[in-house]
């Protein structure tokens, strides 16, 4: 069970959340401290100028205060580029995952969230994670827009519908952790919840292994790749190469028709195969047909996956 106890913030469960909340706090003091300080003298100068008072300088000003006026423009612009920069950097860490992260896939729809572990184990509304290890979800929603959001991983990201979004975690504390849907999705949003359940990497090994035999995303798109005659084109030994070889193109740079370079990551593929004359490879003509409408966001998940297995890190 959750503990749900009464407390002012969730629980510390990931190595991204104590840092959230650090920079949390830092905002709080800095409008703390802000506040106070403006109502003390809001309080100070009523008292001070108040009607009859005959002790004070009431003569009119001299005009500009040129030092005062560039430290109250120089002060807040510093502070602002502290939280700015101290934002940026969290921010950047907290999306991308370290190499060697695991891989698990999440497909959202109304209302419920499916997880694919590496190995092939599937989940619903429940994610098994080991402790200690960092964890990385590429996911995608069959439908509208849905955000998948643990609030003691201090983790949130929208989940939208044809891209991939990606985010990752390390879990530091074993137990049950709160999975909310937190973008308005339809009749049942504030249903769409479950788990997150932090494992001891042994028990997650004994986890993995009592679930149901399952087809690992690789596997699974190795055998659509074959059914799908992809082969025909993009492998080597096909003669006459119609399309590119497909062996090292995840995460590597492809030149485009037109001279355009970019690297090829997991929306790059998924364009290739919905849209293949979106971005077409230099040297190649665009007679690919469209796959559009003949796979399931599962199974385009499956082929990015063994696309994804075929390239060298
Ligand atoms: Cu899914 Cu709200």
């Amino acid at each position: 069970m959750i503990d749900d106890g009464f407390r002012l913030l969730p629980e510390q469960a990931s190595t991204h959340a104590p840092r959230v909340d650090l920079l949390y706090f830092f905002l709080l003091g800095l409008a703390v401290l802000f506040t106070v300080l403006i109502a003390a003298l809001i309080v100070y100068f009523s008292i001070k100028y108040r009607r009859g008072n005959t002790h004070v300088d009431r003569a009119p000003g001299s005009g500009h205060a040129l030092v005062l006026e560039i430290t109250w423009m120089v002060i807040p612009f510093l502070i602002s580029m502290v939280i700015f920069g101290w934002g940026a950097t969290l921010y950047f860490s907290g999306y991308r995952p370290p190499a060697g992260a695991m891989d698990v896939r999440v497909v959202a729809k109304q209302w419920m969230w499916k997880f694919q572990h590496p190995n092939g184990n599937r989940e619903i509304n429940a994610l098994h994670v080991p402790l200690g290890q960092p964890v990385k979800l590429t996911m995608i929603s069959e439908d509208v827009i849905h955000s998948l959001y643990v609030p003691a991983f201090r983790t949130k990201r929208d989940v939208l519908p044809g891209s991939y979004a990606t985010c990752w975690f390390q879990a530091t504390r074993t137990g049950e952790f709160h999975l909310f849907c937190a973008e308005y999705c339809g009749t049942n949003h504030s249903r769409m919840t479950g788990s997150v359940v932090v494992l001891e990497p042994a028990e997650y090994e004994a986890w993995l292994g009592g679930g149901a035999a399952n087809e690992s995303p690789v596997e699974a798109g190795k055998r659509l790749f074959q059914e799908l005659r992809c082969a025909a084109c993009h492998m080597p030994e096909s003669a006459p190469v119609r399309g590119p070889p497909l062996q090292n193109v995840y995460g590597h740079e492809v030149i485009l028709k037109g001279g355009q370079t970019m690297t090829a990551d997991e929306n790059y593929l998924r364009e290739s195969i919905l849209r293949p004359g979106a971005k077409v490879v230099n040297g190649y003509e665009p007679i690919m047909p469209s796959f559009d409408g003949q796979l399931d966001e599962e199974q385009l998940i499956q082929l990015i996956a063994y696309l994804k297995s075929l390239a060298t890190p």
